[in-house]
């Protein structure tokens, strides 16, 4: 198979990962639950994680890093722990369902949502920022990558407004962190949502949030902590203000080693790799006649090109791409309507090829001739 379904997980691992989850599975034993020594093991190996993520994120403390199963429990969190009806919150039409589902929900509940619009290439216009504030607005909600285009958000700017306003400065990173230059201290980030299985490298069933000193998130979940046990509220202290329950620590053993991983490989260099096969196969499609290929491309984003052929349903294309040329790819909604609806495919959806670190320039000429192939036919 020619995996170039990057943008949904990352299916191949770097071999550390896996040695380090099967490790993991022989000797770990349930974090911060007791002083034996595999309690202790579980306890070191989730720190380390906390810290090198900490480093790679830009987050100050190793202690503000809070483990979640994914992004969608991670920006769950955040979103219902900062946020209520009397608030008014600025987000994007870039947007994944696990941020939009939360949002709609509490506007359902009375918050006011507004969005900032995407054209037809999926770009925003920040100059529409100041005209969307209210004096009720609390927070700013985004994604830093659109997971069906590629695209960025310019996270710096976005942040720098966030300030400017008093405004909680909240991001998805699920499409960008371990491939595109991330930093929530320097961007002005209040918090940071990432999920493990996809540009970090890690298993799935790992993500988190980094929340920056100052922001105060109710918790989601309450209930074990393997501390305060005679306490009747969850304890305030980060992390496990955040982490009810027994972690996945055979999980995130994985992702400390492809944070290892990544700081040896260069994100900078897989960052290139991803953008050069993105590119190589841009080259290829953009100009076969019937494809439509979305996005902007100008401008650094995620190694993600969606297209469509002609007119036909992008799960059939996708259908055909699987069963004919062995190539994996997503088709259909990808979890993001505003988006669709930006760029005029709520109807036949899209068919997303997303590169990673793995694909190799042959399997991108491959993937090029089989939509020129589709495409001729
Ligand atoms: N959110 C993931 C995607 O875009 C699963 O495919």
């Amino acid at each position: 198979m020619i995996y170039l379904d990057n943008a949904a997980t990352t299916m191949h691992k770097p071999p550390c990962v896996v040695r380090a989850v099967t490790e993991a599975l022989e000797s770990l034993g349930n974090c911060g639950r007791g002083v034996n020594e595999g309690s202790l093991s579980a306890a070191r190996v989730i720190y380390a994680a906390r810290e090198k993520l900490a480093e790679f994120l830009g987050c100050p403390e190793p202690d503000r890093v809070c483990f979640t199963s994914n992004s969608t429990e991670a920006l769950n969190t955040a979103i219902f722990g900062l946020l209520g009806p009397e608030d008014h919150v600025i987000s994007t039409d870039l947007e994944h369902n696990s941020v939009l589902r939360p949002l709609y929900r509490l506007e359902a509940e009375g918050m006011g949502l507004d969005f900032l619009a995407a054209d037809r290439q999926g770009n925003v216009d920040y100059g529409q920022l100041p005209r969307l504030l209210r004096p009720n607005t609390r927070a700013i909600v985004c994604t830093h990558a659109s997971n069906l285009t590629g695209n960025t958000l310019d996270l710096p700017r976005l942040g720098a407004f966030a300030r400017e306003h008093g405004l909680l400065f909240v991001v998805d990173a699920s499409q960008s962190a371990g491939s595109l230059p991330l930093d929530m201290t320097a961007y002005g980030i209040s918090v940071l949502c990432f999920t493990g299985h996809k540009g970090l490298m890690g298993p799935q069933g790992t993500g988190g949030l980094c929340v920056a000193p100052g922001v105060e998130i109710r918790p989601l979940k309450t209930g074990g902590t393997g501390v305060q046990s005679h306490r009747k509220d969850q304890p305030e202290a980060y992390p496990t203000r955040l982490e009810a329950g027994t972690l996945n620590g055979h999980g995130i053993a994985g992702l400390s080693a492809a944070l290892d991983w990544i700081r040896d490989t260069g994100r900078p260099a897989i960052h290139r790799w991803e953008t050069q096969r993105m590119e190589q196969f841009y080259r290829g499609v953009r100009d076969v006649p019937g494809v439509t290929v979305y996005g902007d491309f100008t401008r650094e984003r995620a190694p993600i090109v969606a297209l469509n052929i002609g007119d036909m349903g992008s799960s059939q294309a996708a259908d055909i791409l699987s069963s004919e040329y062995g190539i994996a790819v997503r088709s259909g909604a990808h979890c993001a309507p505003r988006m669709h609806q930006a760029l005029g495919t709520t109807q036949q959806g899209a068919v997303r090829f997303s590169f990673g670190w793995f694909n190799t320039p042959e399997e991108v000429d491959q993937a090029v001739a089989a939509v020129r192939s589709i495409a001729e036919e």
